[in-house]
């Protein structure tokens, strides 16, 4: 069984998609808004039904129905509000998200655990924290979002499939992650050299600015990339893929970093971070790296001690 917290835009998105893709024939929601975990899923069972797809959907307002679920998706969280400082944000997610560990604790502890809250540098912290679970089994979202939008965005100039590049994008989810087109490939050849230098610079600007572009656009955040990410890593871990993709994970000395997460390469399967891939950095890169190391490190100084703990 996989279960889903917050039934908001992307809680509900991934339901879809995990049902399009028969993930599992049981897929909860659950959210404290009364009505809309049953709502959605009334609606997604329609769909369900009109698909041919034999997936059973619940929606539920008790957190106790996540009890037996081998995974959970955490996407509950304020989105930013206009006049909401990140700071405010931040306090705000970071007690959601720690009352929500606290109940995958008492009811799933088996569970592997994936969030998507935002800023997700600082969730998956206090997610890990709250959880007290191995690292293998505490992942945090966006390393595969944002390195296949890198994919999309180079794919453009370069004339391929997104699919035929390895894209790799490290380091914080936000104004300082470090796209890495240079390490970056289509069959071993890098991104570097099929990109002019204004490519080069277009590619990582707008890797960078993603979420916020769309959520300029259509006046709230992304939910059909979110979902599908999500997609892509619990397939490869209830079919024990052995994917190959980006996910934020604690570093436990991987790249010279030690208690950190952030977004690096991974290996997933049935275990949930099977390995954590170590790219060979450049003295320039690593220190590259390191900044946006820091700039993580900073943010969790948004967030009172006692979450992170
Ligand atoms: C994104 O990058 C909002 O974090 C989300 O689209």
């Amino acid at each position: 069984m996989i279960s889903i917290i917050g039934s908001g835009r992307v809680g509900a998105t991934t339901a879809a998609l995990f049902m399009v893709s028969e993930l599992d024939s049981n897929i909860n929601l659950v959210d404290i808004v009364e009505g809309l975990p049953q709502g959605e899923a009334l609606d997604l069972n329609h769909t369900a039904a009109i698909l041919g797809k034999d997936v059973k959907i619940r929606g539920s307002n008790n957190y106790e129905d996540i009890k037996g679920s081998d995974i959970v998706v955490i996407t509950a969280g304020l989105p930013r509000k206009p006049g909401m400082t990140r700071e405010e944000l931040a306090v705000k997610n970071a007690d959601i998200v720690s009352q929500t560990a606290e109940k995958v604790k008492t009811y799933a502890p088996n569970a592997i655990v994936i969030i998507t809250t935002n800023p997700l540098d600082v969730m998956v912290t206090v997610l890990y924290n709250k959880l007290k679970f191995p690292r293998n089994r505490v992942i945090g979202f966006s390393g595969v979002l944002d390195s296949r939008r890198m994919a999309y965005y180079a794919s453009q100039y370069i004339g391929v499939s997104p699919a035929a590049i390895t894209p790799l994008v490290l380091g914080q989810h936000g104004e300082n992650m470090y796209p890495v087109p240079e390490l970056s490939f289509v069959y071993g050849k890098s991104l570097k050299t099929y990109l002019t230098e204004e490519q080069y610079t277009k590619v990582v600007k707008d890797t960078i600015s993603a979420g916020a572009d769309i959520t300029n656009l259509r006046k709230f955040s992304s939910n059909w990339g979110p979902a599908s990410g999500l997609t892509v890593m619990v397939n490869a871990i209830v079919n024990d893929r052995k994917t190959a993709l980006e996910a934020s994970v604690l570093l436990e000395g991987e790249y010279g970093v030690n208690g950190v997460f952030a977004e690096v390469p991974v290996i997933l399967g049935k275990n949930g971070i099977e390995k954590v891939v170590e790219v060979n950095l450049s003295p320039e890169q690593k220190e590259k790296f390191v900044k946006s190391i820091d700039a993580i490190k900073n943010n969790l100084k948004q967030v009172p001690e006692s979450y992170l703990k």
